[in-house]
């Protein structure tokens, strides 16, 4: 098996960054005392990568050009030098845009692939989930009774999170682009409603759907959905900030929110986060997204691309809409 790599060539300014992307079939390095060798099957494409592939500030240190570009995976252990894992253990970690690797044992983590498939350790299962457990459950701590509202609903996180909140008893609006991922939240995910954004009068729907204002808000996109969920918080209201999507096309020139003063005028609580707090708390999450998804309450939907060479197209698709579900890459071996 020779294995293939996708590295990042320069950091780009903004969008689309497709040609930024180079193919490359570098041989493994020998494995040493501690290294596992992995057949990566599946790789996670994020939004967050766009903060992975700037120089600027982030929660931590970017891609070098010329590097292999960092990614979630799921894969196989083909070879063993660890008395921790052994051949035939499914592991996942930040595997890489590649086929497969060698990496240190405590860089990779094991998964139960006995009790779920592997690929739904990077979708519900996987960080996404644990993202939207800690994000919703920790610091948004939905009630029974009160209203929520989660954008990029039908999303990876998005989906996971409004799922929480609807099984903490609230009422839950989801907004999310186009007909099908409204109708999927209302009809598959039982969302009480859904505002499709695209096709405009967010506020207008907002205030028809939740006169009696805001509770909470999940936020996956910033901008100015954000803006005008601001204008319809609850006094003494929770704004979770787990991501700004919108945001991401150039990290120079992010825009913060124009209706920042109704934190004051309305007393609300605006809080964001990473995985990277609650690390630790893993296995708590997995542990309730598992029996979830095992009794049917919980469901991932995954929007699957076919092969490694099609990462820089999958990597758009995250921004215009296209995925349906958590986005990730089968990766194909030669037998
Ligand atoms: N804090 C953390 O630790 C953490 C961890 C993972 C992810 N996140 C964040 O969570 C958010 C969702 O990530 P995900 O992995 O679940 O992706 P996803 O929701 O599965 O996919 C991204 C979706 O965002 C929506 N979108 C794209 N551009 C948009 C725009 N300009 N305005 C509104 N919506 C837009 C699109 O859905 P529509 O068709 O509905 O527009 C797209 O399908 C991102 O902001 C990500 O950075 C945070």
């Amino acid at each position: 098996m020779v294995p293939e790599q996708v590295r990042l060539t320069d950091y780009p300014a903004g969008r689309p960054v497709r040609d930024f992307w180079a193919r490359s079939r570098d041989g493994l390095r020998a494995p040493e005392p501690g290294d596992v060798v992995v057949r990566i099957d599946w790789i996670s494409v994020d939004p967050g990568m766009t903060g992975w592939i700037t120089d600027k500030r982030s929660y931590m240190p970017p891609v070098r050009p010329g590097e292999v570009m960092r990614a979630f995976g799921v894969g196989e252990v083909i070879d063993s030098r660890s008395d921790r894992l052994q051949v035939g253990d499914w592991v996942t970690g930040f595997l890489g845009v590649q086929t497969a690797g060698v990496f240190k044992d405590r860089m990779v983590r094991r998964i139960p692939t006995e009790l779920a498939p592997p690929q739904l350790f990077l979708s519900g299962l996987g960080m996404t989930g644990y993202t939207a457990y800690f994000g919703m459950m920790d610091l948004g701590c939905p009630q029974a009774g009160e209203t929520v509202v989660v954008s990029a609903a039908s999303g990876a996180v998005g989906s996971m999170a409004a799922q929480l909140a609807r099984d903490a008893g609230a009422r839950v609006i989801g907004i999310a682009g186009g007909e099908e991922k409204c109708r999927y939240l209302t009809d598959q995910l039982g969302l009480d409603a859904a505002i499709d954004y695209k096709a405009g009068q967010v506020a207008a729907q907002l205030q028809t759907l939740a006169p009696d204002e805001v509770d909470l808000y999940f936020d996956n996109v910033g901008g100015d959905i954000l803006d005008t969920l601001l204008m319809n918080m609850t006094y003494q209201g929770r704004i979770v900030v787990c991501g700004g999507i919108s945001q991401y096309a150039d990290w120079a020139t992010q825009k913060g929110p124009a209706n920042y003063m109704q934190l004051v005028t309305h007393s609300l609580t605006m809080r964001g986060f990473t995985m990277r707090d609650y690390m630790h708390r893993v296995p708590e999450a997995l542990d309730v997204l598992i029996r979830g998804w095992a009794d049917g309450r919980l469901k991932c939907r995954e929007h699957i691309v076919e092969g490694l060479d099609r990462f820089p197209e999958a990597f758009d698709m995250l921004f215009d809409g296209r995925n349906h579900g958590k986005l990730m890459i089968r990766v194909a071996h030669a037998s």
